[in-house]
């Protein structure tokens, strides 16, 4: 049986991220959405916060239930939790070529540490390819307008996390 995990920092969630969750799940039927606790990069979103904003996402516009698609965190090694969480398949997702060097490495580097475990990779939608959550905090840092970049319910709470500050 698929199990498929798709891991990530989502800081915040994008229409990017959403778009694939919509597609992994055409193609796989369910998955489970990962969100790493200790990423490298200093987060915006504790990963519960993170958590809760893609839920309601996913409810809000994709309209994806909890049959189709669950959130969760992990602390430590990826595959470690792949392993504990039963998942097979680790799916991401693929922008433009400057994504492929780092994707390449965590790939290989994760098949050696666990070679069952297969990542497997969908191309991000066209209108979407240049979106990432990095430059959606820097728009938001300076009150640039987000529609269409994120969900509404991530736009909201980055306008009234920047207004507070
Ligand atoms: O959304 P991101 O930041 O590109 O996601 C990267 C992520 C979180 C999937 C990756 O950093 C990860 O798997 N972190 C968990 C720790 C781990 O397993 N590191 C070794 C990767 S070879």
């Amino acid at each position: 049986m698929t199990r498929v995990l798709y891991p990530g920092s989502f800081d915040p969630i994008t229409n990017g991220h959403l778009n694939l969750i919509e597609r992994g799940v055409t193609v796989f039927g369910r998955l489970t959405v990962a969100v790493a606790q200790n990423v490298r990069k200093t987060a915006l979103f504790t990963a519960d916060e993170r958590v809760a904003m893609i839920r309601e996402a996913l409810r809000e516009s994709a309209g994806l239930g909890p049959d189709k698609v669950d959130v969760t965190t992990f602390e430590g090694l990826l595959v470690d939790y792949a392993r504990k969480s039963g998942a097979n398949v680790i799916l991401r997702g693929l922008r433009a070529l400057s994504d492929f060097e780092f994707e390449f490495q965590m790939t290989h580097m994760n098949r050696r540490l666990a070679p069952d475990i297969e990542t497997i990779f969908m191309m991000t939608g066209e209108e979407h390819f240049y979106v990432a959550s990095s430059l959606v905090r820097e728009i938001a840092v300076f009150g640039g307008n987000l529609s269409g970049l994120v969900p509404t319910n991530v736009e909201r709470l980055l306008e009234e996390k920047f207004k507070r500050r």
